[in-house]
């Protein structure tokens, strides 16, 4: 018998998964996991704020729409962004009667929110709580879960891999059943079964060495539906966040694009700014364009960082928009009110992922993916700044929409889920190994699947990748599983994508940048770059209008 069995298994407790968590609550029984503290993911760290059309006297659906299709640079799927831009003002609405609490409007007569402006967006439409906006979110929704009956919250937990209908060998339809899940107080691996299981894992970016993201971000979810049978698209584009701080004692602390969008500027150590000689956009180009712009100037000059200065800025100003990035950089030694500070571009968003419908559907029946690992042509070949947290929140409504029509139509649990199976594997010898191939693996992405590829590096980055694959696949095999062995599986198989999704596209688009194709391809309409997990083969689809 399964462990525990429940109407809705949902993995991660990030914006996405907890908004999702909490729209079915009052309808189903919902167990969330997440696999260290409920809060901690990307959406805690969230600062610059949540993008929706919210000042009509400015501001237009069709605007955003464009300015995500724009940055998307031809692979957006249109439908899918009008999709999610037209429920962005709905999607705020209920943020607000969770609980959460975003800066006010200083004047009187506009919309209640005071709204920023990042790159790529031309209008000012980013809600956001100071510069701590993922934090007010996620407290906000957690807090109400926790109070909530008929949810069980399970941290601590990590999932291991899906269960589904063919791993058991019972017949052809592929429904995934629930998941294997380490519950890493106890050291035991439950079984776990649910009527419909939902992933909400979050991006992949921890397959790099420098990324603003936190140790969660090991595309956990993208690898166990890989494993399981989906499609995984577009794994390429990358998003290099411009500005991270760059400092030996600050693991991936970002300086918020919000930074730019108030005027602060780039600048080379020497106090020049460089911005306009790469985009008549300036600092407000899109991130694509920033990032490659600032590894360029690094490059040129042999320069460790270049500078984000807003200290033109009234010091008052500064402190009550960055609250968060001022305290840090104080730590640090660093007053932006005075002083410039240094950044560097760093590994940020992943905009492929899991395929699925505009509901959260998945290739296999009752597996739904939502949020940063999920794949909807939202993004195209790169993020406009501030879309995710509002896919996050638009996806969690549209998906639980789809679910309580399944569950009314009375999808069953399965009793009969086998035990985990140790019996042939033993304690692990040598922790050393799982270190060592997790620094290689993260060191060989940043080196050869960075901001600027060619295909030399591609090749030796999968010959690399190809070699760590072999000894982790038999370290799994042999000794008994553990957060980090089953993290750097999850890592090599993303990486692994990333790569094949790279090599498949013989052009420079958005993120993917290659010295051997600089430019986009003309002759054919864009297209995605799928993989099959069931042909194991890339293929490229033109994407609809
Ligand atoms: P996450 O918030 O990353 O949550 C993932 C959850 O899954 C976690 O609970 C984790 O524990 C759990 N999990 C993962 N694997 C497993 C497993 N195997 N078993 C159990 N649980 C698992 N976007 C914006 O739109 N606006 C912003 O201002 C913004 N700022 C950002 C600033 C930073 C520093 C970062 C890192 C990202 C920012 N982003 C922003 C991007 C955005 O925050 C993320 O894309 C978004 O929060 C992802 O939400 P999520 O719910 O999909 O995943
Ligand atoms: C930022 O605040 O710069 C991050 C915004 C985002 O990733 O969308």
């Amino acid at each position: 018998m399964p462990s525990t069995t429940t109407d809705v298994l949902i993995v991660g407790g990030g914006i996405a998964g907890a908004s999702l968590a909490l729209r079915l609550a009052d309808q189903a029984r919902v167990t969330l996991l997440t696999k260290s503290s409920l809060t901690e993911g990307s959406s805690l760290y969230a600062q610059g704020g949540v993008a929706a059309v919210l000042d009509p006297r400015e501001d237009s659906f069709e605007s955003h729409i464009e300015d995500t299709l724009n940055a998307g640079a031809g692979l957006c799927h249109r439908k899918t962004v009008e999709f999610v831009v037209r429920r962005g003002p709905a999607a705020i609405d209920w943020l607000v009667q969770q609980g959460a609490q975003f800066t006010a409007a200083e004047e009187l007569n506009g919309p209640p929110f005071h709204l920023t402006r990042e790159g790529g967006h031309r209008h000012r439409r980013v809600v956001h709580a100071a510069d701590a906006t993922g934090r007010a979110i996620e407290t906000a929704l957690i807090e109400r879960l926790r109070a909530h009956p008929n949810v069980r919250l399970l941290d601590n937990h990590i999932a291991v891999d899906l269960i589904t209908r063919r791993k058991l060998r019972r017949g052809r339809d592929n429904r995934c059943l629930g998941l294997y899940v380490l519950d890493k107080g106890r050291g035991r691996v439950e079984t776990l079964a649910a009527r419909l299981v939902v992933l909400a894992t979050g991006g992949a970016s921890k397959a790099y060495l420098y990324t603003s993201n936190p140790d969660t971000s090991t595309g956990d979810g993208i690898a166990m539906a890989w494993r399981a049978g989906c499609r995984v698209a577009n794994m390429e584009f990358v998003q290099f966040h411009p500005t991270c701080l760059w400092h030996p004692h600050a693991k991936s602390f970002l300086i918020t694009e919000a930074v730019r969008g108030e005027g602060g500027r780039l600048t080379l150590p020497n106090g020049r700014p460089f911005m306009q000689e790469h985009d008549a956009r300036g600092e407000l180009a899109p991130r694509d364009i920033v990032a490659r712009a600032i590894d360029f100037e690094m490059k040129r000059g042999g320069l460790d960082s270049v500078h984000l200065d807003i200290s033109h800025k009234p010091a008052e100003f500064i402190r009550s928009h960055f609250p968060t990035i001022h305290a840090k950089c104080l730590s640090l030694g660093y007053d932006m009110t005075r002083d410039p500070i240094p950044v560097v571009p760093a590994a940020h968003y992943t905009c492929g992922g899991i395929m699925t419908d505009l509901h959260g559907r998945t290739d296999l029946a009752g597996l739904y993916a939502i949020g940063e690992c999920a794949f909807t042509g939202l993004h195209g070949a790169n993020r406009l700044a501030s879309n995710s947290l509002l896919a996050c929140l638009v996806f969690a409504e549209s998906a639980a929409e789809d679910i309580r029509q399944a569950l009314a139509a009375g999808i069953k649990t399965s009793n009969e889920l086998p035990r985990w199976d140790e019996s042939r594997v033993t304690d692990a010898d040598e922790q050393i190994v799982v270190s060592h191939n997790w620094d290689e693996l993260r060191r060989a992405m940043w080196d050869y699947v960075g901001i600027v590829r060619t295909g030399k590096r591609l090749e030796r980055a999968r010959h690399r990748i190809a070699m760590l694959q072999e000894e982790i696949r038999e370290y799994y095999s042999n000794f008994k599983i553990s957060n980090d062995l089953i993290e750097l599986r999850n890592l090599v198989t993303v990486a692994e994508l990333i790569v094949r999704c790279a090599m498949a596209r013989k052009e420079s688009r958005g993120l993917h940048f290659t010295r051997d194709y600089p430019k986009p391809a003309t002759r054919t309409p864009p297209r995605d770059t799928i993989l099959n997990p069931a042909t194991n083969a890339a293929a490229a689809r033109r994407v609809s209008a």
